[in-house]
């Protein structure tokens, strides 16, 4: 027998290194103390990327509850086990809320997250070898669209859309001659780093010429186009969409399949796509908290979108102006006020015009693997009040129990305590 922290070689020869006495605790105290501390600047401060956001408190709720050990293989009432009931309830509300949101015909909510959604649709509707057209990464396509992401794991060959530098966006004449000649049987719309909404319309006429089927993956506009701020794809001309959750549509970390047809053997193979294609548990929380983000979004998204939109304009406008290159905004979410006295009073942080930090901003790089490009996270040194989109407006949620992620005791959502309580 080995001593305590020596390799011991039992047990079919693995040699696994033994903790030392207290090892564990001190691990587990280390991880709840930096993740607290993760959950404190959060609480503090909005240094998010462009792909994230905050999950509000009842839909947070959901995402600790025990449905996250569970497993609920199949479609409600055609599970695979028994004791599914309530998962079944939960589900049927959620592909209701969704088909009501994006006012389609079919919604499947099980692909957790948006590149397993784009796996799942090119699983159930492409062939290894087939010709489906996207955009170039450089053009601000997803990586779901390289060889070395999800198209290539399916096989496929991408035919990109010539794109027009002048205007950022797809050119539609050379694009209807490109699909004419190489008549690709899909064709991707959506992009990671878009402006402009898609010429679906204009291509519509096209696709519909060469037989082309027109997909759109909506993981950054998801929550602008439920909340009637950017273009419709459904109805514009694709019949099957794509997503993330967890954007600007503000829910858990997930992915969604929406489509628009009455199609049945288009509708089964999406959802054979989404399981046993590419899912076995479908992450049952976070499909819970999903329902609960759709469901505030059906009440505040017209709004939630109107300022989504609203608060990112100052961004590229300061770019312009200020010569800076960073993507991380110095507005206060809460206030049109652009006063720097202003700004300082509230803590906000300053920029020099040419986008360098501000004094003590510690700040982390990340290179996006899409794009190539540099995306900053501020640090604590540029913490600003965080903003409380979901509470815009109290009266709307009056009636709702308080929720265990929150300290409310009237019944509403409260901001939890910055200060990581002792345990
Ligand atoms: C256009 C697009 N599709 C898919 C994804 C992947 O989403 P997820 O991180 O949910 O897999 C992203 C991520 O940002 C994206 O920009």
């Amino acid at each position: 027998m080995p001593g305590l922290g020596e390799v011991s070689t039992g047990n079919g020869g693995v040699g696994v290194e033994r903790p030392a006495p207290g090892e564990m605790a001190s691990t587990v105290a280390h991880l709840r103390a930096v993740t607290r501390r993760h959950s404190a600047r959060f609480e503090r401060s909005i240094p998010l990327i462009a792909s994230e956001n905050l999950l509000s408190p009842y839909a947070k709720e959901l995402m600790i509850s025990d449905l996250h050990s569970r497993y609920a293989e199949g479609l409600p009432g055609e599970r695979y086990y028994e004791g599914n009931e309530d998962v079944d309830e939960i589900e049927r509300v959620c592909l209701g809320l969704a088909k009501r949101l994006f006012r389609c015909s079919f919604a499947d909510v099980r692909p957790t997250s948006g590149t397993v959604a784009n796996l799942a649709v090119l699983k159930a509707i492409t062939e290894t070898g087939d010709l489906v057209g996207t955009s170039r990464l450089a053009d601000g396509a997803h990586i779901s669209s390289a060889g070395f992401g999800a198209f290539g794991l399916r096989g496929v060959k991408p035919v990109y859309y010539p794109w027009d530098e002048e205007r950022m966006t797809i050119d539609v004449a050379r694009t209807r001659e490109v699909l004419r000649a190489v008549r690709p049987k899909t064709c991707l719309f959506g992009l990671s780093l878009f402006l402009f909404p898609m010429p679906i319309e204009e291509l519509r006429p096209t696709l519909e010429e060469i037989g082309a089927r027109g997909w759109y993956d909506a993981a950054h506009v998801l929550g602008l186009i439920a909340g009637g701020q950017f273009q419709d794809p459904l109805h514009e001309g694709c019949t099957v969409l794509s997503a993330s959750t967890h954007k600007t549509l503000p829910g858990p970390q997930h992915g969604i399949l929406l489509g628009q047809t009455e199609d049945a053997e288009l509708r089964k193979k999406l959802e054979s796509g989404a399981f046993p294609g590419v899912t076995s548990n479908h992450h049952l929380h976070a499909m819970a908290a999903l329902a609960v983000s759709l469901a505030e979004h059906l009440e505040f998204g017209r709004e939630y979108a109107r300022r989504t939109i609203e608060n990112a304009r100052p961004s590229p406008r300061r770019c312009t102006s200020g010569g800076s290159t960073s993507s991380r905004p110095t507005w206060d979410s809460r206030s049109r006020t652009r006063s720097p006295s202003a700004s300082r009073r509230r803590g906000v942080a300053r920029r020099s015009p040419h986008g360098s930090p501000p004094r003590g901003s510690s700040r982390t790089r990340t290179s996006s693997p899409a794009t190539g490009a540099r995306r900053t996270r501020a640090g604590s040194g540029s913490e600003r009040p965080r903003s409380r989109a979901w509470a815009w407006d109290r009266r709307r949620w009056s009636g709702l129990p308080s929720c265990s992620t929150t300290s409310s005791t009237r019944g509403r959502p409260r901001r939890p305590s910055p200060t990581p309580r002792p345990s």
